[in-house]
């Protein structure tokens, strides 16, 4: 059976208006939440059920909840915007459903329709719609699944919890649209074929978190993985993917071929890109090739991206054998201008030609 009523509690701002305003100025990422949360349960012969959004407030978890042991969680990211005339965009919220369902699969968790993830996201945009920040911010939305069930087998879990909270955001990076420099990996992998890279689950982030610090240590924003098997590949980053731009203009990114993200924004770029005529490779990229035509001149310019992200240029990359600087160290100008026209659709700022732009009519 599925849910198709969602109770609502709505609940008043617990924070004063003026501090919330505040807020909503100069959020940062990730670290404060809006007022209410979405919730539905799902369980083995009985299907999705008690869909409500009601306070945000903590669970309460069993020690032997399955969640706690095996680890079996999965997320989306995804933002809303508000237009000058206070109309709020989703961007391709069903590329997300789509997504969250295939990540489901690969952990063993039952799939939540297109329909439904949807609706849900825009039941919880709709009571939290004053959180949405106007001008250069956005709602950054987490839907996210994790086994709720009390046992210590290790077996696919029989009752899951599906939730989405948000959160108001401003730029990713500290230095904010300034060119980022990242750490390439040597140790640690982020996944193999056959693993969950291509899912979107928690287990993968953990993996990444002793590269993300030794990123850190070494004074860089974020972690570039190669692959697993030969230390050869450029895969992804941490949280995000990457292109390189070549010096007739066109863009070379690594494959989806099960080890990385498909990313939603990764897919807006070779889009955007394509319709702009420019040459387009999606092939596996050596590291050694990608320093070679730094140094050549063939390569000009390296972004990442990614919906926390957007687009990001990057100016310096850092390797125990050494670093280098990618063109002028800065955001060069075709990843200067691919992230103009990828923000000018996400904010209604440009016409919506791929229909990517989806209304939340009640916000
Ligand atoms: N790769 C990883 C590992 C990510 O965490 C993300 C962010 O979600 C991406 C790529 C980019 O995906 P998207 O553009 O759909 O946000
Ligand atoms: C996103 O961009 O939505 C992510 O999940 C990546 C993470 C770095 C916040």
């Amino acid at each position: 059976m599925i849910a198709t009523e969602f109770v609502s509690t709505p609940h008043p701002a617990p924070l004063a208006e003026r501090e919330r305003i505040e807020i909503l100025k100069e959020p940062g990422f990730g670290r404060h939440f809006t007022d209410h949360m979405f919730v539905m349960r799902w369980q083995a012969g009985r299907g999705w059920h008690d869909a409500e959004i009601k306070q945000r407030q903590a669970f309460s978890i069993d020690p032997a909840n399955a969640i706690l042991h095996y680890g079996q969680e999965i997320f989306e990211g995804l933002k809303a915007y508000k237009t000058t005339d206070s109309r709020i965009f989703l961007f391709r919220p069903e590329q997300n459903a789509q997504r969250f369902a295939e990540s489901a699969t690969r952990m063993a968790m039952p799939a939540l329709p297109t329909e439904l993830f949807v609706r849900a996201i825009e039941a919880l945009v709709t009571a939290d719609r004053n959180w949405v920040p106007s001008g250069d911010g956005s709602l950054y939305i987490r839907p996210f699944m994790f086994a709720d069930d009390v046992f210590l087998g290790v077996r696919p879990a029989r009752a899951y919890t599906f939730c989405i909270i948000a959160s108001p955001a401003g730029p990713y990076f500290k230095g904010g649209s300034k060119a980022v420099k990242v750490w390439v990996e040597d140790t640690y992998t982020r996944a193999g074929y056959g693993g969950t890279g291509a899912a979107k689950c928690g287990g993968n982030y953990a993996a990444s978190l002793a590269a993300q610090a030794k990123a850190i240590e070494h004074d860089c924003d974020q972690v570039i993985f190669l692959d697993a098997a030969e230390r050869r590949w450029i895969e992804e980053l941490g949280g995000m993917n990457v292109f390189f731009v070549t010096n007739d203009g066109g863009l070379i990114t690594p494959p989806v071929d099960g080890t990385i993200l498909r990313g939603i924004t990764r897919d807006s770029i070779l889009t955007l890109a394509r319709q702009a005529g420019r040459r387009i490779e999606e092939r596996k990229i050596a590291f050694d090739e990608f320093r070679d035509g730094v140094r050549d001149n063939r390569i000009v310019e390296c972004f990442a991206c990614g919906t926390a992200a957007a687009v990001a240029g990057i100016g310096r990359i850092c390797r125990g054998e050494g670093d280098f600087v990618i063109g002028s160290g800065s955001t060069g100008p075709v990843t200067e201008e691919l992230r103009n026209q990828l923000v000018a659709i996400q904010r209604g700022h440009a016409p919506d030609e791929n229909g990517w732009r989806h209304e939340v009519s009640g916000g």
